[in-house]
Protein backbone atom coordinates (compact mmCIF):
# COMPACT_ATOMS: atom_id res chain seq x y z
CA UNK A 1 0.00 0.00 0.00
CA UNK A 2 1.32 3.40 -1.06
CA UNK A 3 1.70 6.40 1.70
CA UNK A 4 2.66 10.09 1.55
CA UNK A 5 5.19 11.56 2.89
CA UNK A 6 4.80 15.76 3.32
CA UNK A 7 7.64 18.28 5.13
CA UNK A 8 5.50 20.91 5.71
CA UNK A 9 6.37 24.33 4.95
CA UNK A 10 6.83 25.08 1.93
CA UNK A 11 4.86 28.00 -0.30
CA UNK A 12 2.94 27.03 -2.92
CA UNK A 13 3.53 29.18 -6.23
CA UNK A 14 2.33 28.65 -9.75
CA UNK A 15 -0.24 26.68 -12.15
CA UNK A 16 -2.41 23.86 -11.77
CA UNK A 17 -4.64 22.89 -14.14
CA UNK A 18 -8.03 21.30 -12.96
CA UNK A 19 -9.15 18.13 -14.34
CA UNK A 20 -12.51 16.51 -15.22
CA UNK A 21 -14.67 16.09 -12.45
CA UNK A 22 -15.44 12.67 -10.99
CA UNK A 23 -18.46 12.80 -9.76
CA UNK A 24 -19.23 14.00 -13.28
CA UNK A 25 -17.54 11.58 -15.33
CA UNK A 26 -19.23 8.00 -13.39
CA UNK A 27 -22.65 8.89 -13.97
CA UNK A 28 -21.96 9.80 -17.92
CA UNK A 29 -20.10 6.50 -18.16
CA UNK A 30 -22.70 4.62 -17.03
CA UNK A 31 -25.20 6.60 -19.02
CA UNK A 32 -23.27 6.01 -22.13
CA UNK A 33 -24.73 2.16 -21.97
CA UNK A 34 -28.42 3.81 -22.97
CA UNK A 35 -26.56 4.33 -26.98
CA UNK A 36 -25.34 1.66 -28.62
CA UNK A 37 -23.42 3.48 -30.50
CA UNK A 38 -20.27 4.56 -30.04
CA UNK A 39 -19.93 7.71 -27.46
CA UNK A 40 -17.08 10.12 -27.09
CA UNK A 41 -16.20 11.58 -23.71
CA UNK A 42 -13.23 13.77 -22.92
CA UNK A 43 -12.33 15.26 -19.92
CA UNK A 44 -12.21 12.05 -17.71
CA UNK A 45 -9.70 12.08 -14.95
CA UNK A 46 -7.31 8.98 -14.69
CA UNK A 47 -8.26 7.59 -11.02
CA UNK A 48 -9.67 4.35 -9.06
CA UNK A 49 -12.81 5.46 -9.44
CA UNK A 50 -13.26 5.66 -12.95
CA UNK A 51 -10.54 2.38 -13.89
CA UNK A 52 -13.59 0.57 -11.86
CA UNK A 53 -16.35 2.65 -13.94
CA UNK A 54 -14.64 1.04 -17.14
CA UNK A 55 -14.04 -2.37 -15.57
CA UNK A 56 -17.65 -2.31 -15.09
CA UNK A 57 -18.90 -1.50 -18.61
CA UNK A 58 -16.57 -3.78 -19.85
CA UNK A 59 -18.25 -6.86 -17.61
CA UNK A 60 -21.52 -5.83 -18.77
CA UNK A 61 -20.68 -6.08 -22.40
CA UNK A 62 -19.47 -2.59 -23.50
CA UNK A 63 -16.15 -2.03 -25.92
CA UNK A 64 -14.40 0.27 -23.61
CA UNK A 65 -11.17 2.04 -23.99
CA UNK A 66 -8.60 5.43 -22.91
CA UNK A 67 -6.46 7.27 -24.74
CA UNK A 68 -5.17 9.87 -22.57
CA UNK A 69 -8.26 12.27 -20.98
CA UNK A 70 -10.71 10.40 -23.80
CA UNK A 71 -12.87 7.63 -23.03
CA UNK A 72 -14.89 5.94 -25.72
CA UNK A 73 -17.58 3.24 -25.35
CA UNK A 74 -19.72 1.53 -27.43
CA UNK A 75 -22.57 -0.49 -25.78
CA UNK A 76 -23.38 -2.52 -28.80
CA UNK A 77 -26.74 -4.17 -28.93
CA UNK A 78 -26.07 -6.98 -26.00
CA UNK A 79 -25.55 -6.10 -22.75
CA UNK A 80 -25.42 -8.43 -19.56
CA UNK A 81 -27.38 -6.90 -16.58
CA UNK A 82 -25.37 -8.32 -13.63
CA UNK A 83 -22.90 -6.08 -11.22
CA UNK A 84 -20.91 -7.69 -8.98
CA UNK A 85 -20.36 -7.49 -5.52
CA UNK A 86 -16.40 -7.38 -5.49
CA UNK A 87 -16.72 -4.22 -7.89
CA UNK A 88 -19.42 -2.06 -6.72
CA UNK A 89 -18.45 -2.38 -2.93
CA UNK A 90 -15.14 -0.81 -3.51
CA UNK A 91 -17.36 2.28 -5.33
CA UNK A 92 -20.94 3.32 -4.19
CA UNK A 93 -21.59 4.91 -7.16
CA UNK A 94 -21.79 1.52 -8.81
CA UNK A 95 -25.57 1.44 -8.37
CA UNK A 96 -25.35 3.98 -10.94
CA UNK A 97 -25.74 1.08 -13.27
CA UNK A 98 -29.66 0.33 -12.03
CA UNK A 99 -31.49 3.17 -14.28
CA UNK A 100 -29.69 2.52 -17.47
CA UNK A 101 -30.00 -1.18 -16.94
CA UNK A 102 -33.24 -1.70 -16.67
CA UNK A 103 -33.85 0.78 -19.41
CA UNK A 104 -31.90 -0.79 -22.09
CA UNK A 105 -32.50 -4.63 -20.66
CA UNK A 106 -35.31 -4.36 -18.45
CA UNK A 107 -33.34 -6.41 -15.60
CA UNK A 108 -30.82 -5.09 -13.47
CA UNK A 109 -29.08 -7.29 -10.75
CA UNK A 110 -26.51 -5.05 -8.48
CA UNK A 111 -24.99 -5.88 -5.75
CA UNK A 112 -26.00 -3.63 -2.45
CA UNK A 113 -23.66 -1.17 -2.44
CA UNK A 114 -23.80 -1.77 1.62
CA UNK A 115 -22.36 0.76 4.20
CA UNK A 116 -19.50 2.70 3.86
CA UNK A 117 -17.35 4.33 6.17
CA UNK A 118 -18.98 8.44 5.80
CA UNK A 119 -22.81 6.48 7.17
CA UNK A 120 -25.24 4.34 6.43
CA UNK A 121 -26.25 5.64 2.30
CA UNK A 122 -28.83 3.48 1.41
CA UNK A 123 -30.41 3.93 -1.81
CA UNK A 124 -34.02 3.30 -0.67
CA UNK A 125 -35.25 6.67 -2.44
CA UNK A 126 -33.66 5.02 -5.90
CA UNK A 127 -35.80 2.36 -5.57
CA UNK A 128 -38.90 4.02 -4.76
CA UNK A 129 -38.28 5.79 -7.80
CA UNK A 130 -38.05 2.94 -10.21
CA UNK A 131 -40.49 0.56 -8.84
CA UNK A 132 -43.21 3.96 -9.48
CA UNK A 133 -41.69 3.63 -13.23
CA UNK A 134 -43.20 -0.02 -12.70
CA UNK A 135 -39.91 -2.12 -12.08
CA UNK A 136 -40.41 -5.14 -9.96
CA UNK A 137 -37.62 -5.27 -7.16
CA UNK A 138 -36.64 -7.65 -4.74
CA UNK A 139 -33.63 -7.71 -2.63
CA UNK A 140 -32.41 -11.50 -2.56
CA UNK A 141 -29.08 -12.72 -1.53
CA UNK A 142 -27.11 -9.24 -0.82
CA UNK A 143 -28.05 -8.08 -4.30
CA UNK A 144 -31.17 -5.69 -6.28
CA UNK A 145 -32.92 -7.66 -8.55
CA UNK A 146 -34.86 -5.50 -10.74
CA UNK A 147 -37.01 -6.36 -13.65
CA UNK A 148 -39.40 -4.53 -15.71
CA UNK A 149 -40.89 -4.29 -19.03
CA UNK A 150 -40.50 -0.57 -20.60
CA UNK A 151 -40.51 1.42 -18.16
CA UNK A 152 -43.35 4.11 -17.41
CA UNK A 153 -43.06 8.03 -17.16
CA UNK A 154 -44.13 8.85 -13.57
CA UNK A 155 -44.32 11.91 -10.94
CA UNK A 156 -41.85 10.78 -8.86
CA UNK A 157 -40.99 13.42 -4.93
CA UNK A 158 -37.73 12.54 -3.70
CA UNK A 159 -37.68 12.61 -0.02
CA UNK A 160 -34.23 14.33 -0.30
CA UNK A 161 -32.69 15.85 -3.02
CA UNK A 162 -30.10 12.66 -3.48
CA UNK A 163 -27.45 13.27 -6.25
CA UNK A 164 -27.35 9.77 -6.88
CA UNK A 165 -30.95 8.64 -6.66
CA UNK A 166 -31.71 12.01 -8.87
CA UNK A 167 -29.22 10.56 -11.64
CA UNK A 168 -30.59 6.73 -11.74
CA UNK A 169 -33.63 8.10 -12.19
CA UNK A 170 -32.94 10.65 -15.04
CA UNK A 171 -31.25 7.51 -16.93
CA UNK A 172 -34.18 5.67 -16.79
CA UNK A 173 -36.63 8.20 -17.48
CA UNK A 174 -34.62 8.99 -20.86
CA UNK A 175 -35.90 5.58 -22.87
CA UNK A 176 -39.03 5.62 -20.36
CA UNK A 177 -42.63 5.74 -22.33
CA UNK A 178 -44.45 8.83 -21.69
CA UNK A 179 -43.40 11.71 -19.30
CA UNK A 180 -41.29 11.73 -16.19
CA UNK A 181 -41.30 14.70 -13.39
CA UNK A 182 -38.72 14.79 -10.57
CA UNK A 183 -39.64 16.76 -8.00
CA UNK A 184 -37.15 17.72 -5.06
CA UNK A 185 -34.35 16.64 -7.30
CA UNK A 186 -30.92 17.57 -6.67
CA UNK A 187 -29.20 20.45 -8.30
CA UNK A 188 -26.09 19.85 -8.47
CA UNK A 189 -24.08 20.92 -11.43
CA UNK A 190 -22.75 17.50 -12.70
CA UNK A 191 -26.20 16.69 -12.72
CA UNK A 192 -26.36 19.33 -15.38
CA UNK A 193 -24.02 18.08 -17.14
CA UNK A 194 -25.56 14.34 -17.23
CA UNK A 195 -28.58 15.85 -18.46
CA UNK A 196 -26.41 17.70 -21.44
CA UNK A 197 -24.64 14.89 -22.49
CA UNK A 198 -27.81 13.00 -22.41
CA UNK A 199 -29.49 15.71 -24.43
CA UNK A 200 -26.41 16.08 -27.02
CA UNK A 201 -27.06 12.22 -27.80
CA UNK A 202 -31.24 13.16 -28.58
CA UNK A 203 -32.26 12.86 -24.67
CA UNK A 204 -35.73 15.31 -23.80
CA UNK A 205 -34.77 16.67 -20.26
CA UNK A 206 -35.43 20.04 -19.31
CA UNK A 207 -35.46 21.59 -15.62
CA UNK A 208 -32.35 19.93 -15.19
CA UNK A 209 -30.56 22.60 -12.44
CA UNK A 210 -33.73 23.07 -10.83
CA UNK A 211 -35.75 20.87 -8.02
CA UNK A 212 -38.00 20.13 -11.21
CA UNK A 213 -36.71 17.96 -14.06
CA UNK A 214 -39.22 17.18 -16.71
CA UNK A 215 -38.01 14.04 -19.42
CA UNK A 216 -39.71 13.16 -22.26
CA UNK A 217 -39.17 9.55 -23.10
CA UNK A 218 -37.61 8.93 -26.49
CA UNK A 219 -37.28 5.86 -28.52
CA UNK A 220 -33.72 5.96 -28.76
CA UNK A 221 -30.61 7.84 -28.16
CA UNK A 222 -27.58 8.65 -30.76
CA UNK A 223 -23.74 8.51 -30.57
CA UNK A 224 -22.31 12.01 -29.23
CA UNK A 225 -18.78 13.39 -28.57
CA UNK A 226 -18.79 15.22 -25.06
CA UNK A 227 -16.39 16.94 -22.58
CA UNK A 228 -17.05 16.19 -18.69
CA UNK A 229 -17.10 19.42 -16.36
CA UNK A 230 -13.71 20.52 -14.61
CA UNK A 231 -14.17 19.37 -10.68
CA UNK A 232 -15.23 21.80 -8.59
CA UNK A 233 -13.96 20.08 -5.71
CA UNK A 234 -10.08 19.71 -6.70
CA UNK A 235 -10.43 23.20 -7.32
CA UNK A 236 -11.81 23.96 -3.96
CA UNK A 237 -8.89 21.96 -2.42
CA UNK A 238 -6.68 23.77 -4.32
CA UNK A 239 -7.65 27.33 -3.37
CA UNK A 240 -7.46 25.87 0.27
CA UNK A 241 -3.45 24.70 -0.71
CA UNK A 242 -2.38 28.11 -1.82
CA UNK A 243 -4.23 29.92 1.34
CA UNK A 244 -2.89 27.54 3.53
CA UNK A 245 0.81 28.03 2.31
CA UNK A 246 0.41 31.88 1.78
CA UNK A 247 0.91 30.95 -2.14
CA UNK A 248 -0.12 32.03 -4.97
CA UNK A 249 -1.58 29.69 -7.69
CA UNK A 250 -3.66 30.27 -10.64
CA UNK A 251 -6.00 27.33 -11.30
CA UNK A 252 -6.45 26.75 -14.64
CA UNK A 253 -9.88 25.58 -16.16
CA UNK A 254 -11.67 25.64 -13.10
CA UNK A 255 -15.56 25.43 -12.91
CA UNK A 256 -16.37 29.25 -12.16
CA UNK A 257 -20.14 29.75 -12.64
CA UNK A 258 -20.48 26.48 -10.42
CA UNK A 259 -18.34 27.36 -7.35
CA UNK A 260 -20.37 30.25 -6.01
CA UNK A 261 -20.83 28.54 -2.80
CA UNK A 262 -17.72 27.91 -1.96
CA UNK A 263 -15.85 30.47 -3.19
CA UNK A 264 -18.08 33.12 -0.45
CA UNK A 265 -17.45 30.33 1.85
CA UNK A 266 -13.60 30.56 1.14
CA UNK A 267 -14.06 34.57 0.46
CA UNK A 268 -15.65 34.76 4.59
CA UNK A 269 -12.47 32.95 6.05
CA UNK A 270 -10.50 35.54 4.57
CA UNK A 271 -9.18 33.64 1.30
CA UNK A 272 -7.93 35.86 -1.15
CA UNK A 273 -9.38 34.81 -4.45
CA UNK A 274 -9.27 36.72 -7.59
CA UNK A 275 -11.68 35.28 -10.66
CA UNK A 276 -9.20 36.16 -13.56
CA UNK A 277 -10.76 34.72 -16.50
CA UNK A 278 -14.05 32.81 -17.22
CA UNK A 279 -12.19 29.25 -15.76
CA UNK A 280 -10.02 30.93 -13.83
CA UNK A 281 -9.09 31.55 -10.07
CA UNK A 282 -5.94 33.57 -8.60
CA UNK A 283 -5.30 32.75 -4.94
CA UNK A 284 -2.75 35.24 -3.52
CA UNK A 285 -2.74 34.90 0.38
CA UNK A 286 -1.70 37.52 2.07
CA UNK A 287 -4.90 38.21 4.28
CA UNK A 288 -5.30 36.22 7.95
CA UNK A 289 -7.96 33.57 8.21
CA UNK A 290 -10.58 33.90 10.75
CA UNK A 291 -12.53 30.89 11.29
CA UNK A 292 -16.47 30.93 10.48
CA UNK A 293 -19.55 28.70 10.68
CA UNK A 294 -20.37 26.42 8.03
CA UNK A 295 -23.33 24.11 7.63
CA UNK A 296 -23.18 21.52 4.51
CA UNK A 297 -26.32 21.66 2.54
CA UNK A 298 -27.51 19.96 -1.08
CA UNK A 299 -26.23 22.47 -3.95
CA UNK A 300 -26.49 25.50 -4.31
CA UNK A 301 -25.41 25.26 -0.42
CA UNK A 302 -21.91 24.68 0.75
CA UNK A 303 -20.24 20.71 -0.06
CA UNK A 304 -19.95 18.20 1.71
CA UNK A 305 -17.39 17.63 -0.26
CA UNK A 306 -15.11 20.42 0.43
CA UNK A 307 -16.14 19.95 4.26
CA UNK A 308 -13.11 18.53 5.26
CA UNK A 309 -10.83 20.76 3.85
CA UNK A 310 -12.68 23.63 5.62
CA UNK A 311 -11.75 22.22 8.43
CA UNK A 312 -8.10 22.02 8.25
CA UNK A 313 -8.17 25.63 7.03
CA UNK A 314 -10.06 26.66 10.23
CA UNK A 315 -7.70 24.52 12.64
CA UNK A 316 -4.87 27.25 11.40
CA UNK A 317 -7.33 30.10 11.73
CA UNK A 318 -7.83 33.18 13.92
CA UNK A 319 -10.70 32.23 16.75
CA UNK A 320 -13.45 29.86 16.60
CA UNK A 321 -15.99 28.45 14.45
CA UNK A 322 -18.57 25.71 14.27
CA UNK A 323 -19.22 23.23 11.05
CA UNK A 324 -22.57 21.71 11.05
CA UNK A 325 -22.47 18.21 8.70
CA UNK A 326 -26.13 17.78 7.44
CA UNK A 327 -25.77 15.72 4.60
CA UNK A 328 -23.98 12.76 5.79
CA UNK A 329 -23.60 10.89 9.63
CA UNK A 330 -20.32 9.83 10.79
CA UNK A 331 -17.96 12.05 8.08
CA UNK A 332 -16.21 13.54 10.84
CA UNK A 333 -13.50 10.97 11.17
CA UNK A 334 -10.66 13.61 9.86
CA UNK A 335 -11.00 15.66 13.12
CA UNK A 336 -9.50 12.79 15.49
CA UNK A 337 -6.59 12.51 12.50
CA UNK A 338 -6.45 16.62 12.51
CA UNK A 339 -6.14 16.28 16.28
CA UNK A 340 -3.14 14.63 16.08
CA UNK A 341 -1.42 17.26 14.33
CA UNK A 342 -2.42 19.65 17.16
CA UNK A 343 -5.85 20.95 16.26
CA UNK A 344 -8.22 21.65 18.75
CA UNK A 345 -11.53 20.46 17.67
CA UNK A 346 -14.59 19.14 19.85
CA UNK A 347 -17.31 17.28 18.30
CA UNK A 348 -21.02 16.56 19.23
CA UNK A 349 -22.96 15.07 16.99
CA UNK A 350 -23.56 16.64 13.68
CA UNK A 351 -21.13 19.92 14.65
CA UNK A 352 -17.61 20.36 15.26
CA UNK A 353 -16.34 23.15 16.72
CA UNK A 354 -12.59 24.39 16.19
CA UNK A 355 -10.83 26.83 17.58
CA UNK A 356 -7.92 27.80 15.64
CA UNK A 357 -4.44 27.02 17.09
CA UNK A 358 -0.88 28.72 15.98
CA UNK A 359 1.07 25.88 14.40
CA UNK A 360 0.04 22.14 13.68
CA UNK A 361 2.73 19.62 13.56
CA UNK A 362 4.00 16.24 11.68
CA UNK A 363 2.76 12.96 12.93
CA UNK A 364 1.60 9.84 11.14
CA UNK A 365 -1.77 9.75 10.09
CA UNK A 366 -4.50 7.83 8.31
CA UNK A 367 -7.00 8.62 5.57
CA UNK A 368 -10.21 6.99 6.28
CA UNK A 369 -12.13 8.17 2.83
CA UNK A 370 -11.47 10.42 -0.46
CA UNK A 371 -11.94 13.97 1.18
CA UNK A 372 -11.03 13.17 4.46
CA UNK A 373 -7.20 12.03 2.78
CA UNK A 374 -7.18 15.70 0.83
CA UNK A 375 -8.03 17.49 4.32
CA UNK A 376 -4.59 15.48 5.81
CA UNK A 377 -2.60 16.23 2.79
CA UNK A 378 -3.67 20.23 3.08
CA UNK A 379 -2.61 20.04 6.99
CA UNK A 380 0.77 18.21 6.20
CA UNK A 381 1.41 21.33 3.55
CA UNK A 382 1.92 23.34 6.67
CA UNK A 383 2.79 21.30 9.49
CA UNK A 384 6.01 21.67 11.06
CA UNK A 385 8.35 18.83 10.48
CA UNK A 386 6.57 15.71 8.61
CA UNK A 387 3.75 14.02 8.00
CA UNK A 388 2.78 10.66 6.90
CA UNK A 389 -0.58 9.94 5.54
CA UNK A 390 -1.43 6.02 5.48
CA UNK A 391 -4.51 4.42 3.18
CA UNK A 392 -3.48 7.35 0.66
CA UNK A 393 -5.64 4.42 -1.69
CA UNK A 394 -9.13 6.69 -0.73
CA UNK A 395 -6.98 9.96 -2.32
CA UNK A 396 -6.30 7.59 -5.16
CA UNK A 397 -10.39 7.13 -5.70
CA UNK A 398 -10.97 11.35 -6.29
CA UNK A 399 -8.25 13.31 -7.10
CA UNK A 400 -5.78 13.08 -10.08
CA UNK A 401 -2.01 12.65 -9.59
CA UNK A 402 -2.57 15.06 -6.76
CA UNK A 403 1.43 14.53 -5.38
CA UNK A 404 2.40 15.47 -8.43
CA UNK A 405 0.46 18.55 -9.33
CA UNK A 406 1.64 19.74 -5.62
CA UNK A 407 5.20 19.17 -6.53
CA UNK A 408 4.83 20.89 -9.31
CA UNK A 409 4.21 23.99 -7.45
CA UNK A 410 7.03 23.70 -4.85
CA UNK A 411 5.30 21.71 -2.01
CA UNK A 412 7.95 18.80 -0.83
CA UNK A 413 5.84 15.64 -0.88
CA UNK A 414 6.03 11.77 -2.20
CA UNK A 415 4.97 8.62 -2.44
CA UNK A 416 6.54 5.43 -0.79
CA UNK A 417 5.30 2.15 -0.22
CA UNK A 418 4.29 1.33 3.39
CA UNK A 419 6.40 -1.40 4.97
C1 LIG B 1 -22.93 12.11 -4.24
C2 LIG B 1 -21.46 12.33 -4.53
C3 LIG B 1 -20.68 12.56 -3.24
C4 LIG B 1 -21.32 13.71 -2.45
C5 LIG B 1 -22.81 13.49 -2.27
C6 LIG B 1 -23.52 14.68 -1.63
C7 LIG B 1 -21.06 11.06 -6.54
C8 LIG B 1 -20.44 9.87 -7.17
N1 LIG B 1 -20.94 11.17 -5.22
O1 LIG B 1 -23.03 10.94 -3.43
O2 LIG B 1 -19.34 12.88 -3.57
O3 LIG B 1 -20.72 13.79 -1.17
O4 LIG B 1 -23.44 13.25 -3.55
O5 LIG B 1 -23.31 15.83 -2.36
O6 LIG B 1 -21.61 11.92 -7.22
N2 LIG B 1 -29.77 8.83 0.93
C9 LIG B 1 -30.78 8.02 1.40
N3 LIG B 1 -31.47 7.26 0.49
C10 LIG B 1 -31.18 7.24 -0.84
C11 LIG B 1 -30.13 8.07 -1.30
C12 LIG B 1 -29.44 8.85 -0.41
O7 LIG B 1 -31.08 8.02 2.60
O8 LIG B 1 -31.86 6.53 -1.60
C13 LIG B 1 -29.01 9.68 1.88
C14 LIG B 1 -27.55 9.28 2.00
O9 LIG B 1 -27.39 8.25 2.96
C15 LIG B 1 -26.90 10.58 2.42
C16 LIG B 1 -27.73 11.65 1.72
O10 LIG B 1 -28.97 11.01 1.37
O11 LIG B 1 -27.01 10.75 3.81
C17 LIG B 1 -27.08 12.21 0.45
O12 LIG B 1 -26.81 11.17 -0.45
P1 LIG B 1 -26.72 11.40 -2.01
O13 LIG B 1 -27.07 12.81 -2.34
O14 LIG B 1 -27.49 10.32 -2.68
O15 LIG B 1 -25.16 11.20 -2.26
P2 LIG B 1 -24.45 10.22 -3.28
O16 LIG B 1 -25.14 10.23 -4.58
O17 LIG B 1 -24.17 8.93 -2.60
Amino acid sequence: MDKLLIKGGYRLSGEIRISGSKNGALPILLASMLIPEEVTLSGIPDLKDIQTTLRLLELFGCEASRSKDRVTVKAGESLVPEAPYDLVRTMRASVLCLGPLLSRLGEAKVAMPGGCAIGNRPVDMHLRGLEKMGANIDLESGYIHARCNRLQGAHITLDFPTVGGTENLLMAAVLAQGETTLENAAREPEIQDLANFLNQCGAKISGHGTGSIKITGVDNLGASDYTIMPDRIEAGTYIAAAALTKGDLVLKRSPVPYMENILEKLHSLGVDIEITGNDQIRVKQSSPLYCIDVTTQPYPGFPTDMQAQVMTLMCVASGSGMIQETIFENRFMHAHELMRLGANITLSGETAFVRGVDKLVGAPVMASDLRASASLVLAGLIAEGETEIRRIYHLDRGYERMEEKLSQVGANISRTQEE
